[in-house]
Parts: structure tokens; C-alpha cells; sequence
């Protein structure tokens, strides 16, 4: 049968998880802390991970997408240090074509599989739209979107080797994926990925979340923020760590000891590296580096208004940097909380600061 039929006829599959509307008084909890777009949310699957509206548009084909054998994913919670993992994954991936990388924005390189939930959303399209009248420079951003809305489908047809990055955790993504292609999976302790998940929606313009840290942790915990439950992400990931084609990392040793994570990577690909390129690939991952460069930082989107211009997307780079965010009371309740939604089941590294 012709390659095109076939998947038209998978993308017409009917989805088989559950998708809820969150009722009116639980998306008001959230609502009153943004300050930009305020879209409906849903909860998927039987876990009911919380998302913005959008991702129905485009969960069944992401769920009945083609995987190729060759292609790489990258899986994490979001602010796990997924940017980081994917340059570092690209480049081996790629015989350590340096030239390319510092060419070609990762995000380019190394697309977001579900990007466009969130410009699918119709209450933040509509708030963009409106937005663009005021703000002429987010007009190319917004009409490239609307030109692109299916940017997700490019990805489908892209040629192979694909390198494919998604926060979606295990359950939403298609289910011959770890049996197919391989996968990297990047956990990071959730205190750390909560305050960077923190600056992330203050510094978004779509995300616009003007609470302050102890609001953003407490929606985190009652799992109404983008991809929660955090616990049951990790889980799902933690319980295929073994599986041949999955390679399950720690931000926190990659913090640690990035030549480790390296060979852990170039093994797992198989790409051998000499110890030479493995220090020239770590120095090229090192925060100073990596912060400076443009290829990998989202500057690029702070040009048109997306980014905050005062703000980093890759901010402070620490493992352990909570403590600064947490008092006592927060610090003894996470721990509780971590207790008792992880238990002894994800082993963190542990890490000094
Ligand atoms: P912080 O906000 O705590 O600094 P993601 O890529 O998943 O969005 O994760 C972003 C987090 O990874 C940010 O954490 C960012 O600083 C950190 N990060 C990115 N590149 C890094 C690097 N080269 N070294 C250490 N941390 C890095």
C-alpha cells in the first residue's frame, strides 16, 4: 500500500485515552495568577495529566504517529534540562558536526513535537491575535504559526534521522515508540524543575504567570500545572528504565559529572568518542558556554517579544538551587510530598551546592 495511505490511515485512528474538561472552578484556581492569555484546560488519559486545550487537536495524531527506527526522542518533565540533553544528544547523534549546530537553532535541529498545543489553545490564539495589533514585531512569529499550524506534520514527514524532543510523558506518546526508536529520559529533582518551571511561565509571554513561587508550588503539587502529575511522568519513565532502547538520565549527574553522561550517551547510541572529544563536547555543554550560545539559548525569541528581554532561558544551571525558594515549612512539606508521591521508587543522586 502506498506510504502516504498509510499514514493518513493511522493519523484516522480513533484515540483511545480519555481527555476531561477541568471543571470551571479548578481553571479559575489557576487563571487568577496569569496575567496574559487565560486558556481552558483539560485532563488526558487516565492518569489526567493537566494541559492547555490545545494538545486535543493534535494528541491522536502524536499518539498514532509513524516511528521510525531511527529516530531519537528526547522525553523529560518539563525544565528538566532538556535543552541541555539535546545538544548533547544531537551532536553525538551527529558525528559531532559543530559547524551545523552553531548554524542551526536547536529547536530547528531537534523540533517540539506538541509546540503548538499551546498556539492551539483558542484563548491564547485569539489573545495573540489581539496582541499583534499592539505589537507589530510578534506579527512574523504569529502569521508564521498560522501558515505552519501544522509544524507538528512537518515533523511527521521530516526525513530520517529524525531527532525528536516532547515533554508528553510515556502514556500520550505512541505506544510502539520504545520498541521502535530509541529514547533519552531526563529526571531532575522536583524542587529544582519547579523553580526553574517557576521563571519559565513568568519569562514566557504565553505563559504570563505573575504569582510568586509559593502559588506556582502549590498549583505544582495539586497537579495544575502544564504535565502534571510530576510523580506519575517520572514513573511511567522510571518503570522502562531497563528497556534496551531507553537510556534514563539525571540532570543531577549530568551536573556531577558530564563526561560520564557523555559516554553514557555516545555508548547508548552508539557513536564511539575519543576522551578528546568528549572534553571538547563537554566544554561546548558547559553553562558559561552554552548560556552564550545562540544556536541553543531562545535569545532569538526575545527579539519579538516571546522571551522577556532581562530574563535567560538557561538561568542559573544549578542542582540544588531550591533552597533559595523554599523556607523551612516549604522544605519539610516538599520533602513530605516527595515522600510520599515518589517513595523509594526514583533514586535522585545526591547533590551538594
Ligand atoms: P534553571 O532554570 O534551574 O537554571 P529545559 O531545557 O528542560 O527547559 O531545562 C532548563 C533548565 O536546564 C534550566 O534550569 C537551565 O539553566 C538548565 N540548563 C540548561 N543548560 C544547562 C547547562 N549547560 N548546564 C547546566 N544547566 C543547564
Amino acid at each position: 500500500m502506498n506510504k502516504d495511505v498509510l499514514i493518513k490511515m493511522e493519523a484516522e485512528k480513533k484515540y483511545p485515552l480519555e481527555i476531561k474538561d477541568v471543571p470551571p472552578e479548578e481553571q479559575a484556581e489557576v487563571h487568577k495568577y496569569l496575567t496574559n492569555a487565560k486558556p481552558d484546560y483539560i485532563r488526558m488519559g487516565s492518569t489526567g495529566y493537566f494541559f492547555p486545550d490545545g494538545l486535543k487537536e493534535i494528541c491522536n495524531k502524536i499518539y498514532n504517529m509513524e516511528v521510525r527506527p531511527n529516530d531519537v526522542f528526547v522525553v523529560t518533565f518539563p525544565k528538566s534540562g532538556t535543552t541541555w540533553v539535546q545538544e548533547l544528544v544531537w551532536l553525538i547523534g551527529n558525528d559531532l558536526d559543530y559547524k551545523t549546530a552553531s548554524n542551526v537553532q536547536l529547536f530547528q535541529r531537534f523540533p517540539f513535537l506538541e509546540f503548538t498545543m499551546v498556539l492551539r489553545s483558542p484563548k491564547i490564539n485569539k489573545w495573540l491575535g489581539e496582541r499583534v495589533e499592539t505589537d507589530p514585531k510578534l506579527r512574523p512569529f504569529y502569521e508564521s504559526f498560522t501558515r505552519n499550524s501544522r509544524s507538528d506534520a512537518t515533523i511527521f514527514k521530516a526525513p530520517s534521522p529524525r531527532f525528536i524532543k516532547s515533554h508528553l510523558p510515556f502514556s500520550l506518546l505512541p505506544p510502539t515508540l520504545l520498541d521502535t526508536a530509541k529514547v533519552v529520559y531526563v529526571a531532575r529533582d522536583p524542587r529544582d524543575a519547579a523553580v526553574s518551571y517557576y521563571h519559565h511561565c513568568r519569562m514566557m509571554l504565553l505563559h504570563g504567570f505573575g504569582g510568586d513561587f509559593r502559588a506556582f508550588w502549590n498549583l505544582f503539587i495539586n497537579n495544575k500545572v502544564d504535565y502534571t502529575p510530576y510523580e506519575a511522568h517520572i514513573k511511567e519513565a522510571w518503570e522502562k528504565r531497563h528497556h534496551p532502547n531507553m537510556l534514563f538520565l539525571f540532570y543531577e549527574e549530568l551536573s556531577k559529572d558530564l563526561p560520564a553522561a557523555v559516554r553514557r550517551v555516545s555508548q547508548f547510541l552508539n557513536k564511539p568518542v575519543t576522551e578528546e572529544q568528549v572534553m571538547r563536547l563537554c566544554d561546548h555543554l558547559h553553562f558559561d558556554n552554552f548560556r552564550k550560545n545562540m544556536s541553543v539559548n531562545m535569545d532569538i525569541f526575545k527579539h519579538i517579544g516571546l522571551i522577556n528581554k532581562d530574563d535567560h532561558f538557561i538561568r542559573k544551571g544549578k542542582a540544588g538551587g531550591w533552597r533559595d525558594y523554599f523556607d523551612e515549612e516549604m522544605t519539610q512539606q516538599a520533602e513530605r510530598w516527595m515522600k510520599e508521591k515518589l517513595g523509594d521508587t526514583v533514586q535522585f543522586p545526591i547533590c551538594k551546592i
